[in-house]
């Protein structure tokens, strides 16, 4: 597999991105909601660097199974989110990729009385957004290619690689090798 973003690459931007956020929030307490799984590795590591008073929450919702590329229906499992009324919410994920998914839960988390709502995503590929969406945070543009590592995943393998990768055509087309 090609890498594409190393292990030390993603600590700095990701290190960054936390006094980015940190500046512009400025004190205020937040809470971050994660989406599951890809996004469990950033949000731990930006956890780490950022200077705030924060709570955690997480949602689940997956619009892939399995297919690299093909966007199946968007399931969302909201029971693991805390209460989000008057919170200055940021709202977390590992990939933009046609923004589906950001679209969605966005509308989703507006109806639940937030404060204010803003997103981040570690990775944004170029040329795929269909979803019209502001991103407020994003570490790196990467190219249009089917990315694992870090979180990201192909059929829930290669979440725990510490860096970025181009996943090779012969791996996606012969699972169980
Ligand atoms: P979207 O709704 O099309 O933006 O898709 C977002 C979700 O698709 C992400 O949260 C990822 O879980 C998944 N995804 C999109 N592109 C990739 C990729 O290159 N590798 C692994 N997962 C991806
Ligand atoms: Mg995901």
């Amino acid at each position: 597999m090609k890498i594409l973003l190393s292990a030390d690459d993603i600590q700095r931007r990701v290190a960054e991105m936390a006094r980015q956020i940190a500046d512009d929030y400025r004190g205020q307490p937040i809470t971050i909601i994660g989406v599951l799984t890809g996004c469990l590795m950033f949000l731990a590591d930006l956890v780490r660097h950022l200077d705030l008073p924060l709570r955690i929450g997480l949602l689940q919702a997956s619009s892939y199974r399995g297919a690299t590329t093909t966007p199946g229906a968007l399931r969302v499992q909201p029971e693991l989110l805390p209460d989000l009324r008057g919170r200055h919410v940021l709202l977390l994920d590992d990939i933009l990729d046609t923004g589906q998914t950001l679209a969605y839960l966005r509308e989703h988390l507006q109806t639940l009385g937030v404060a204010s709502l803003r997103i981040a995503v570690l990775l944004r590929k170029e040329g795929r957004q269909q979803a019209l969406l502001h991103v407020d945070y994003r570490g790196f543009d990467i190219p249009d290619a089917f990315v694992v590592g870090y979180g990201l995943d192909y059929n829930d393998e290669y979440r725990h690689l510490p860096y970025v990768a181009v996943l090779s055509d012969d791996i996606a087309l012969s699972p169980g090798t």
